[in-house]
């Protein structure tokens, strides 16, 4: 409300006491009604005008200083209940009817937020070097990310744990290096396939793709299971496990995230979390010590770990940010992937004749009967084109996962955020724009033939591994991997839907999955040698 409806109102309400005053003056009573009536009268106005402004309660302390819209929310949890499982598609509307799609201010109970739904001011944010740093969440800290790359400040530490990802973890070399891996992955993952076709009829792909990722990164991080007896006996399966948990508390609500409630724990998730730190620590530890007393594996290996342990003295990682740092890669590695894969795969089950395309350009390249190969990429267009109609269809991280927070106060879009604000770019929103993108919610890969576009961080307008300096550092893994799978699994295999149809419903978890995994049947090809 209007510092100058305020205003009136307060003449108003006077002007009526006055009156009623003199009226009832006479009588006992009515002075002590009337008194009480007034009080209560302009403790409700003060209270609806703190919580009245645009982009709700947070924003009470800034309404003079800065012109930005947005809904007001409930009264203390402003746009809270609105952040379910489809807060992206919420959002999204909420931009769309308030015309803040450049930028909107909102409350998450006491926290203040903008939000863009438009490639301009998000390169403003992504870029932005007062955005460098991100909000950090109870439940990522207690899981140690804040000594990992996602939550680190972005000081020297994080600097170092970049340069050293981003040399011994996903550099080209290294990307290329562990090509054999992933095709034994494929491998298995193929037999499986198979195997659930012949024994249930029907195949549920989301199982075997988490599993096979989960194996994947696994040994690109800690080189051979069998090398590790903590891993070969069920330590693995065990550490898939608590990447699971994970997941599960770092996506939950926690109120205490968005009130400065730090002492309580009204879901018991810091207990959980601290339960799981524990235990993370415990097993990743003993693998870094297994490592450490067999020194004849660290020399000449290939896997991060033994990377990390060869780094020069001055680089070196202490025992418990390795630790942190190992576990990251797993965590965030597992999942990005089987979630693109598993959307890919249902587009592949709806769209046959874009499925027949792609197949046809894969035997075209490779023929009907050899492997498909990391070299053989770069000659299927149709394919990469396949998979960025998807990330911008189902982008895993419709909201980039993790948002970015204001240290100083700055401006975008020419408008004051102050410092302390939380700044998120609604990726989903600007992929689904009509006004960016013709057509936006039909399928359609030839777009990307039309023209080319980049998803690896440089063009706004589909940038579904965020942007900037701190922009996802897997994404050349990711994307080596999505690809060969997915070249794989459609020169193997024909998929056709199973009995129940394919449910595009999604649910934003800490990614954006389908709701209802996906079950479909496949045939064999007679090429095919199992
Ligand atoms: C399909 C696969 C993937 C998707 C869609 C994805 C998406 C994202 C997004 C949106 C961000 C936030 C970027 C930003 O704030 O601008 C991010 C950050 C990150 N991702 Fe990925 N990611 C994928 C795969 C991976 C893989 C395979 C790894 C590691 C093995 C990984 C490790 C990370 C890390 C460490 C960060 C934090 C970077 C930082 O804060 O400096 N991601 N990812």
């Amino acid at each position: 409300m209007k510092p100058t409806l305020t205003f009136l109102w307060l003449l108003i309400t006077t002007l009526v006491y006055h009156v009623l005053r003199s009226i009832f003056l006479t009588t006992f009573y009515w002075p002590l009604i009337i008194n009480t009536l007034f009080i209560s009268t302009l403790l409700t106005i003060s209270l609806i005008n703190y919580w009245l402004v645009p982009g709700g309660f947070a924003w009470r302390n800034y309404k003079q200083s800065t012109k930005l819209i947005g809904p007001m929310g409930w009264p203390i949890l402003g746009t809270l209940p609105q952040m379910g499982s489809s807060a992206h598609t919420k959002l999204a509307s909420l931009a769309t009817s308030f015309k803040a799609k450049r930028l909107m201010a909102l409350s998450l109970g006491a926290t203040p937020v903008v939000i863009s739904s438009h490639p301009e001011t998000a390169r403003e944010i992504l870029f932005g070097s007062s955005f460098s740093d991100r909000p950090i969440k109870d439940s990522a800290g207690l899981l140690m990310f804040e000594r990992a790359i996602g939550f680190a400040p972005s000081g020297t530490y994080w600097r170092k744990l970049r340069r050293i990802a981003a040399f011994n973890m996903f550099s080209p070399r290294r990307i290329l290096g562990l090509e054999s891996l992933r095709q034994r992955v494929a491998d298995e993952m193929m037999l499986k396939v198979f195997k659930d076709m012949e024994e249930k009829g029907v195949v549920e792909v989301r199982g075997i793709l988490q599993e096979g990722s989960l194996s994947n990164i696994l040994e690109s991080v800690f080189g051979s299971i069998s090398n590790y007896n903590c891993l070969s006996l069920g330590g693995s399966e065990e550490l898939g496990n608590m990447v699971k948990e994970g997941y599960e508390l770092i996506a939950k609500f926690n109120l205490e995230d968005y009130f400065d409630f730090k002492f309580l724990d009204f879901y018991g998730v810091k207990r959980k979390c601290h339960k799981l730190a524990a235990k993370v620590t415990s097993v990743v530890g003993q693998i870094v010590e297994e490592r450490k007393r067999s020194k004849e594996l660290v020399i000449g290996d290939n896997d991060f770990l033994s990377t990390l342990l060869s780094l020069p003295k001055e680089e070196r990682l202490g025992d418990s940010d390795m630790v942190a740092i190992l576990w990251e890669m797993i965590f965030r590695g597992t999942d990005t992937v089987a979630i693109l894969l598993e959307w890919t795969m249902a587009r592949m089950v709806l769209h046959q004749d874009i499925q027949m395309k792609a197949r046809q350009e894969i035997d075209i390249c490779v023929g009907q009967n050899s492997h498909v190969r990391d070299s053989d990429i770069p000659n299927l267009p149709y394919l990469q084109a396949i998979v960025k109609e998807v990330l911008r269809l189902h982008p895993p991280g419709p909201l980039l996962s993790w948002a970015r927070l204001a240290v100083h106060d700055v401006h975008v879009d020419k408008t004051l955020v102050p410092a302390g604000t939380t700044a998120m770019v609604n990726m989903w929103a600007i992929s689904h724009d009509s006004s960016i993108w013709e057509d936006p919610l039909t399928f359609n890969p030839e777009r990307f033939l039309k023209e080319d576009v980049s998803v690896m961080g440089s063009d706004l307008r589909l940038a579904p591994f965020g942007a900037g300096r701190r922009v996802c550092p897997g994404r050349a893994l990711g994307l080596a991997t999505v690809h060969l799978w997915l070249a794989q699994l459609l020169h193997n295999f024909v998929w056709l839907p199973a009995q129940v149809p394919v449910d595009l419903s999604e649910s934003l978890k800490l990614s954006l999955e389908m709701k209802n995994p996906l079950k479909c049947s496949v045939v064999l090809r007679k090429s095919m040698t199992m």
